[in-house]
């Protein structure tokens, strides 16, 4: 297998914490079934999987590199690249499609300036799709971090998402 094809940095090292790393995969030495648990530990602590940190992995497994990124990428829930410090899910399963998911999809989309599956610029929003979350009663849902949420347009949803951040501020 060849490069990830994951948009890395050379200095990625300096934006997380390296160290914290190291010291989590040290639990994992020798426990050469936990692969997946180490990488959603790492990916728990970093928010996602930076390549440095599965060379991390692959180190204290002694795996290859493709090895653990072969088996991260089979997973739909790892992720290679930063992703926002808002995570808004649009639910694009049969009921939310029926009752309007893709217009609250456009509308989002148009209200961050980014493609399903993108972050934006500033880093505070990432916009994803996800099939049926079990909440189909209240179709169409959108979910942010783990709630759903109760913001029935996309630009009341994203004011309540920064006035939210500004309240903490
Ligand atoms: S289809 Fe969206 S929650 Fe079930």
């Amino acid at each position: 297998m060849g490069e990830c094809g994951c948009k890395q940095t050379q200095d990625q090292s300096e934006v997380f914490d390296i160290d914290s790393v190291r010291i989590l995969l040290e639990g994992y030495r020798g426990k050469e079934e936990e692969l997946v648990h180490a990488l959603q530990d790492v990916q728990h602590t970093l928010g996602y999987l930076p390549k440095e940190a599965m060379e991390m992995i692959a180190d204290v497994f002694n795996l290859s590199f493709s090895h653990v990124y072969g088996v991260a990428s089979f997973y739909a829930h790892f992720y290679f690249v930063p992703r926002g410090k808002n995570i808004i899910k649009v639910c694009t399963g049969t009921a939310c499609h029926v009752r309007g998911a893709k217009t609250i999809l456009d509308g989002l989309a148009g209200e961050l300036g980014i493609e399903p599956g993108q972050t934006s610029s500033d880093m505070e929003f990432t916009l994803e799709t996800v099939s049926c979350v079990g909440c189909c009663a209240l179709a169409p849902v959108v979910v942010v971090g783990e709630e759903v949420s109760k913001e029935r347009t996309p630009k009341r949803l994203i004011s309540s998402i920064r006035e939210a951040e500004d309240g903490k501020e």
